[in-house]
């Protein structure tokens, strides 16, 4: 299930807030200018699906997306259980950083843990099947995919070149809870 929790970003171990109620995550997050949104996800997405196949059944969705945050591309990125680089991938965004461009992300598969410092506050949100994120450019966050990451998502890009992780220097994310 989708969860919220909120810690302050001084005390790692004690949530100041914790929702798995998608219109409170969702409020909480549009307070802090990060759009969260559930999609009706259907028939169920099989490993064998071309990606061509997945970006066609949600592409209303797709293209409201598109429109409102004027990314020009979309694609879908697809990891299996048993991965023999998943530590190696894992450690690529496990640590604080951002991005010149927003993040955007649709699960239509698995889950992954993104952790959002903004001001203060540090907001994990557990995202599965049917849940979009929207990270404003320039948030610093890390994203978990945990130790045997399973996850197909829609990727939006206002310039798929730009998108680097830049470090913020900081080790914070190793001071909050992983997804395992
Ligand atoms: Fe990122």
């Amino acid at each position: 299930m989708s969860q919220l929790t909120v810690f302050n970003d001084q005390a790692p171990n004690s949530a100041l807030l914790k929702s798995t109620d998608a219109n409170k995550i969702k409020q909480h997050l549009a307070q802090v200018g990060v759009n969260f949104e559930q999609w009706q996800t259907g028939q169920a997405i099989t490993s064998s699906m071309a990606h061509t196949d997945i970006l066609s059944r949600y592409q209303e969705d797709i293209a409201r997306v598109q429109a409102d945050g004027g990314y020009q591309t979309v694609d879908v990125i697809a990891l299996e259980r048993g991965n023999p680089d998943a530590a190696q991938l894992r450690e690529k965004f496990l640590f604080e950083h951002t991005h010149n461009e927003d993040e955007v992300r649709f699960f239509v598969k698995g889950q992954g843990l993104f952790c959002l410092h903004i001001d203060d506050k540090i907001y994990q949100v557990l995202c599965q099947q049917g849940d979009l994120i929207s990270v404003p450019a320039n948030t610093a966050h890390w994203f978990d995919m945990g130790s045997d990451p399973e996850f197909t998502a829609i990727r939006f890009f206002n310039n798929e070149a730009g998108w680097v992780a830049q470090s913020t220097n900081s080790d914070i994310a190793t001071q909050f809870p992983l997804l395992d």
